[in-house]
């Protein structure tokens, strides 16, 4: 430990790199999700006094162990389509639609409508959606999603509020909302904001609970605030675990003045980034006009985090771990685009060669979800370690 930082986790890899190069000789591109990791980080969040109902946005990483996982820890899940609603009850078909969200953007009426169908709460986010199909929210239950009027995240790409995000119904509009709800005879039992992802800050879920509350009280009827998810990780060697009592001391204190509404997270990269890694298999190794790269046999098709928001992952070389001589690379994958690097100068072992084991580390939330066939490059395989 160095003086004056504070200590970060050891992740479960680093004791399982004997397992995981078993894995790999299954075939590569391949996920592992770690369930134990998974467990301890939702007892984190469910052990904080003022969340009163905790759902997993499953669009972080929806494989069906990790569905089961949380749902028995007591977490309900947030769906975003119909395709996600489907999978949620094919993999779990004795779960309760009280314990599934249902907070798209954009969707077609026809998801609106199986969403009813199925029982689950529904959220809406905008009012034009109330203009234009009023028979199919007439006497309804739902909740409000609103833009507070910023955003925030790790990249302006996963900022969900203010001018420039799609989400959300502006503060402007509040009014005629709640208005048109009351002719169509809508109750609105819950508040809701998403406001991005990736939020380093604790204090910010406080703001938006204390804003939201506000406004609860201006709305009548509602009895859930939901402040969304949008929990950091530490990705980077020089970040930190985020601050969980600053956070829960932010809602404890929100808590305390507007005890009447039953809060509600929805968390999902918190949850599930750090149980994944990606194993890859070195491809090649070349040096063109002075530049070492490593090729491994997948890249933005897999993971296409680093392309889409250069985001930073740790990679190792599993199969050189104890090599002390190292120099920089660029690691790359096979696809047909500059941009198919996964991360920039790396320090990585001098002999890497032809089919080592390449490890990037936190890649649990949205890594299989967002990976793509681009090239014609086959999916990743997934597992599981219990
Ligand atoms: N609730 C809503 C309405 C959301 O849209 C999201 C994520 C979440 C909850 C969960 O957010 P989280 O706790 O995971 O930050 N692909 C990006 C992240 C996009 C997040 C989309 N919405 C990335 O890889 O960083």
């Amino acid at each position: 430990i160095e003086h004056g930082k504070p200590q970060r986790r050891v992740p479960w890899w680093s004791a399982a790199r004997p397992a995981l190069l078993e894995r790999a000789c299954a075939g590569t591109p391949r996920y592992v999700y770690d369930l134990d990791t998974v467990r301890d980080r939702a007892r984190a969040l469910a052990e904080t006094a003022a969340v009163d109902r905790c759902f997993y946005a499953i669009k972080a990483n929806p494989h069906p162990a990790i569905l089961r996982t949380l749902t028995i820890e007591g977490f309900g899940l947030e769906c975003v389509s119909l395709g996600e609603l489907e999978h949620v009850f094919a993999t779990l078909p004795e779960l309760s639609p009280q314990r599934v969200l249902f907070t798209p953007s954009f969707a077609p009426r026809r998801e609106y409508e199986a969403a009813f169908a199925l029982g689950v709460t529904v959220t809406l986010d905008n009012v034009e959606a109330l203009h234009r199909w009023p028979e199919l929210f007439r006497g309804r239950t739902i909740w409000l999603r609103l833009d507070l009027g910023r955003g925030d995240g790790h990249h302006e790409k996963v900022r969900t509020g203010g001018i420039a995000a799609k989400f959300g119904l502006p503060l402007a509009k509040f009014d005629e909302f709640l208005d048109r709800a009351h002719q169509l005879d809508i109750r609105i039992s819950g508040l809701h904001a998403h406001l991005g992802s990736g939020i380093e800050d604790p204090r910010h879920w406080r703001e938006v609970y204390a804003n939201l509350a506000g406004l609860a009280d201006e709305a009548g009827n509602v009895e859930s605030i939901d402040i969304g998810g949008g929990l950091p990780v530490p990705y980077t060697p020089d970040a930190q675990d985020f601050d969980l009592a600053a956070w829960r001391d932010g809602l404890d204190e929100i808590k305390a003045a507007y005890p009447r509404y039953a809060l509600v997270i929805e968390p999902g990269r918190y949850l599930v980034a750090e149980a994944g890694v990606l194993l890859l298999s070195v491809t090649q190794v070349v040096e063109k006009d002075g530049v070492h790269r490593v090729g491994c046999d997948a890249g933005m098709n897999a993971l296409l985090r680093p392309a889409m928001y250069d985001a930073w992952h740790g990679i190792h070389n599993l199969s050189r771990w104890d090599d002390s001589d190292a120099r920089a690379f660029e690691v790359v994958g096979p696809i047909c685009e500059t941009g198919d690097v996964l991360g920039h100068s790396r320090l990585l072992p001098s002999a890497t060669a032809e089919d080592d084991v390449m490890l990037v580390a936190d890649t649990g939330a949205y890594g299989m979800t967002m990976a793509n066939t681009y090239n014609l490059r086959a999916l990743p395989a997934e597992d599981i370690i219990e």
